[in-house]
């Protein structure tokens, strides 16, 4: 039998592990366990719980790896982690209010009919559109349902976020009160068509959590309130919901690093679960030569902590994603960074404790090559009292760093969980702090794992388990 000339060419060039290697995963950086869509562009997620099903809708550009004119994508899970593609719900319609596009907004449940309020543009202003299962939706013949902001807020006027309270639905649009800071505008309904506006739900301070509110979302939690919003960062913001007004007791961020415009559902077990949209800091060029850009978190089971602070944690269904598993180990950091023999991987669980004990820094490198030339290092410094994650070769104050205030308090052991992703990071740290990190390579053999300490030595018990990809 002849083969043909390109395979000859190809097989004299390049070794049967690397063809192997390259087939394997060909985009050493597409992560295989967070949903995506098969390719192109998605951010902000709109998640929706309706008997037994988790549904995620969310910004989709279905022509272009680079955002666009939005569509909803739509996907549908039973479990939280295996997910299914549905088809697109919308889609922008010419010469009507979303002509220009389907921004992010929500899906509530009214009389066994389903309605995703969202806001169309350009300008912006606020749609309806209704179905019977969640799949096939038709747009509402009087939008805009809401046609223009109230007096004295911009013309940034979207993501509406509705919820039933008594007889009646309530709805607050992210906004913004020039020079002060974002607004979460509140509005009243009897029928989801037609709003009276009523007032501020609650109005932050710009030079805190920024100059407009993007994708709020308000919903009760263990006795409090909480108003999440987005601006630059997505901010969590925990107290007292009185006279339809909110009363901020604290605040925090959601999340340091790549990782944007959360919202939550609920689900039958009560959980309060929230997803954020995993940002891609790459060039349009990078991403287009990808052909994908964006991806949903892992779920995040919301809690109050004691403290009157945000607690999040993975929810145990992620178990279900476990492979091979390296038993628990101790192992001692020292300043210089030492790779673990077996652990090896681009998508990983790992459980690290790590004890604080007079040390100023401490922490792992994964996706590290062998040689150590990159690495992606996650660190706690109990100086600083910062979680970081960098790419790269430590230090190197050139490249991005993302981070999370964190203090480990004197000589207690935290606990680091961490889902690695191929270029996604996420870790959840004593259930308090969380940080996403992205990081890309073009090395196959970036898939080791290390530990080191500076400035003092470290004790860490790490165990880890190999992630079996989700498609
Ligand atoms: C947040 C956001 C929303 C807007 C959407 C458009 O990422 O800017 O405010 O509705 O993205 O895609």
């Amino acid at each position: 039998m002849r083969l043909p000339l390109v395979l000859l060419m190809l097989m004299s060039t390049i070794s049967c592990a690397e063809v192997n290697a390259v087939n394997a995963n060909p985009d050493l950086d597409r992560p295989i366990y967070h949903y995506m869509p098969p390719k192109n562009w998605m951010n902000d997620p709109k998640p929706f719980f309706h008997k037994g099903e988790y549904h995620i809708f969310h910004q989709y550009n279905p022509h272009d790896a680079v955002w666009g004119p939005m569509h909803w994508g739509h996907a549908v899970s039973t479990d939280l982690v295996r997910w299914k593609r549905l088809p697109i719900a919308l889609a922008p319609t010419p010469d009507s209010p979303d002509k220009d596009g389907c921004w992010t907004g929500c899906v509530v449940e009214k009389d066994g009919l389903f309605h995703i309020l969202y806001t169309g543009v350009d300008p912006q202003t606020q749609c309806l559109a209704t179905s019977r299962d969640l799949i096939t939706w038709e747009k509402h013949k009087g939008n805009p349902v809401i046609a223009a902001p109230p007096e004295g807020f911009g013309d940034c006027w979207r993501d509406p976020c509705a919820w039933k309270e008594g007889g009646d639905w309530y709805a607050i649009i992210g906004s913004e009160k020039r020079d002060v800071g974002g607004a979460a505008l509140l509005y009243r309904s009897k029928d989801l068509i037609h709003w009276d506006y009523m007032h501020p739900l609650f109005i932050g301070d710009k030079s805190r959590d920024g100059a407009m509110f993007e994708c709020p979302d308000f919903f009760p939690l263990g006795g409090k309130h909480v108003l999440i919003t987005s601006c630059g960062r997505t901010f969590w913001n925990i107290g007292r919901y009185v006279d339809h007004k909110f009363v901020c007791e604290k605040s925090g961020l959601t999340d340091g690093g790549q990782f944007y415009a959360a919202k939550t559902l609920i689900d039958d077990e009560k959980r309060r679960i929230l997803w954020g949209w995993l940002q891609e800091p790459r060039s349009p060029e990078e991403m287009r030569a990808a052909g994908w850009s964006g991806a949903l978190s892992l779920p995040r089971v919301l809690s109050l902590r004691a403290d009157g602070t945000l607690g999040m944690a993975p929810p145990p269904e992620l178990k279900a994603l476990r492979g091979k598993h390296y038993p628990s180990r101790s192992v001692a950091a020292g300043e210089a960074v030492s790779l673990i023999d077996d652990i090896r991987g681009g998508a990983l669980e790992i459980t690290a404790r790590i004890k604080v004990d007079g040390f100023g820094r401490a922490g792992l490198v994964l996706r590290a090559t062998p040689d150590l030339s990159e690495g992606l290092y996650l660190w706690v410094d109990a100086k600083e009292k910062l979680l970081s994650a960098a790419g790269g070769r430590l230090p190197d104050p050139s490249v991005r760093r993302e981070q999370i205030a964190f203090d480990p308090s004197d000589g207690a052991e935290i606990e680091l969980r961490i889902y690695l992703d191929h270029s996604v990071l996420e870790v959840f740290a004593d259930g308090r702090a969380c940080l996403t990190a992205r990081h890309y390579t073009k090395r196959a053999d970036a898939d080791r794992v290390g530990l080191f300490a500076v400035g003092g030595s470290a004790k860490c018990i790490i165990e880890a388990w190999e992630m079996k990809g989700i498609w």
